[in-house]
């Protein structure tokens, strides 16, 4: 995740990356997501603007799907990558499950056609509200983060009359060796119970009424690279498993957590979804479902956000670039240091000098990229890539700026998934003293 320096020439083709399915590519100097002309979308919609490949993300999808076909298995998006409703419902036309973290995204999951059987809810949090919501609508999984969690479970699943099928979320002590604020297996972290703890817990849910115990999950971080961490996490978990068959507790699925991280910076270490899979499923016995929770690997690299070069400013220490995309657009960069490629919409026959690429927020962290080798001018529009995933989930309306537009490309279509915000969506709701 940290920074480095021109990564890559604009002029070079960007679906050389084999492992995610790229659908970048630029045709006589003008960059094309599918057929789709990104300079059109940005006549249409303006910018700044998300824009996905619809064909990329159901590539993402079948990748994992295609590696664990032969075996019983779930592929649980997670929803809080992007939670776009005609996303939403093309994974799930695809046969995708769901991995929630809010009553919210349960809410949107129904809406946008996908079941509630085939979704886990995790999360260290879930209020009595949410709970008896899930359980009204027949979640499939609750992924239990504390004992205390499972008494009230417990409790509101029997005063509703209904069984909660859960799933304990083991955290195995495992570092990921991913940027901190996106590690989740470690001792120090809130996330799952302890390891050590996980018999005993096991041995509480099944002395509890109006519980189902189903699974076993964990989840150790995000933007994997490394296999390393997956194997000892799951080889940890396993023996948890053994240990509770043992003691006349069998379960039904083993769910692994998140997916593999994407290639941001190129020639970066990388993890393949084929790799990932087969190592997942040589380790998990057969005799379980192997469920996972794929976010980023869908959609992130099938996302970008479109900006345009407002001003061209030479200050005396470097060269900017203002954009009209900020930090409340794309948190990535200001929140994790976060790499991403940024690329004109348009080549120009000229080598470019170095900018930092800027937005109009008053933070000095409103930077979306540092040393940026660019042939531009003012009113030339740039592709962030990488950006379908934690991208507009994340944004903010911070210094009282309209989210932008969602855009979904199918083939040579370019669908209006969610309309720009206008200044009365962000005051609605607030009132003046009488
Ligand atoms: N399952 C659980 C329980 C999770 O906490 C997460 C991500 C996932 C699945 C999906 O993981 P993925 O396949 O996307 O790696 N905002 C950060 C990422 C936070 C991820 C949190 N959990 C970023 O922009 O990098």
């Amino acid at each position: 995740m940290s920074p480095a320096t021109n990564p890559r020439s604009a002029s070079k083709p960007l679906n050389d990356r084999p492992e995610s399915v790229s659908f970048f590519n630029y045709q006589n100097g003008q960059l094309y997501l599918e057929q789709v002309q990104l300079n059109d979308v940005v006549a249409r919609f303006g910018t700044p603007c998300y824009v996905y490949s619809k064909a990329c993300i159901e590539a993402n999808f079948a990748q994992y799907r295609t590696a664990l076909a032969h075996r019983n298995h779930k592929i649980l998006y997670a929803v809080k990558a992007n939670s776009n409703l005609a996303i939403l419902q093309l994974l799930a036309k695809a046969g995708a499950g769901f991995d929630i973290v809010s009553g919210g995204e349960l809410a949107r999951v129904l809406m946008a056609g996908g079941n509630a059987a085939d979704t886990a809810f995790a999360g260290v949090g879930k209020t009595r509200a949410e709970i008896e919501y899930a359980l009204a609508q027949g979640i499939g999984c609750f992924n239990v983060e504390s004992t205390n969690e499972l008494k009230l479970l417990s409790q509101v699943a029997t005063a509703m009359g209904r069984t909660a099928p859960i799933a304990i979320r083991i955290n195995p002590d495992v570092d990921p060796k991913t940027h901190p604020y996106i590690a989740t297996g470690l001792r120090e972290n809130k996330f799952g119970i302890p390891i050590d703890d996980g018999l005993e817990v096991y041995r509480l849910a099944r002395s509890l009424p109006g519980l189902e115990i189903t699974g076993v999950c964990c989840h150790i971080g995000s933007q994997l690279t490394d296999l390393t961490p997956y194997l000892d996490a799951v080889s940890r978990v396993i023996s948890l498993v053994d240990s509770l068959a043992a003691d006349g507790i069998h379960l039904h699925h083993l769910d692994v957590g998140g997916g593999v991280g994407i290639g941001y910076v190129e020639d970066a270490p990388k993890l393949s979804v084929g790799e990932f899979c087969a190592a997942m499923d040589k380790l998990v016995d057969r005799r379980l479902a192997l469920h996972m929770e794929p976010g980023r690997s869908i959609v992130g690299a099938a996302g970008t956000l479109l900006t345009e070069v407002v001003y061209l400013k030479q200050a005396p220490e470097r060269r900017f670039a203002v954009v009209d995309a900020a930090m409340n657009d794309l948190m990535r960069p200001a929140l994790y240091q976060a790499w991403h490629r940024i690329v004109p919409l348009t080549q120009r026959n000229d080598d470019g000098v170095d900018y930092d690429i800027v937005g109009p927020v008053c933070e000095s962290a409103d930077v979306l990229g540092r040393s940026r080798r660019l042939a531009i001018a003012e009113g030339d529009c740039l592709a962030i890539l990488d950006a379908g995933a934690y991208g507009f989930v994340m944004a903010s309306n911070y210094n009282t700026r309209p989210r932008p537009p969602e855009v979904l490309v199918d083939g040579g279509r370019a669908n209006l998934v969610r309309q720009r915000e206008q200044f009365d969506d962000l005051v609605r709701g607030e009132q003046l003293l009488g």
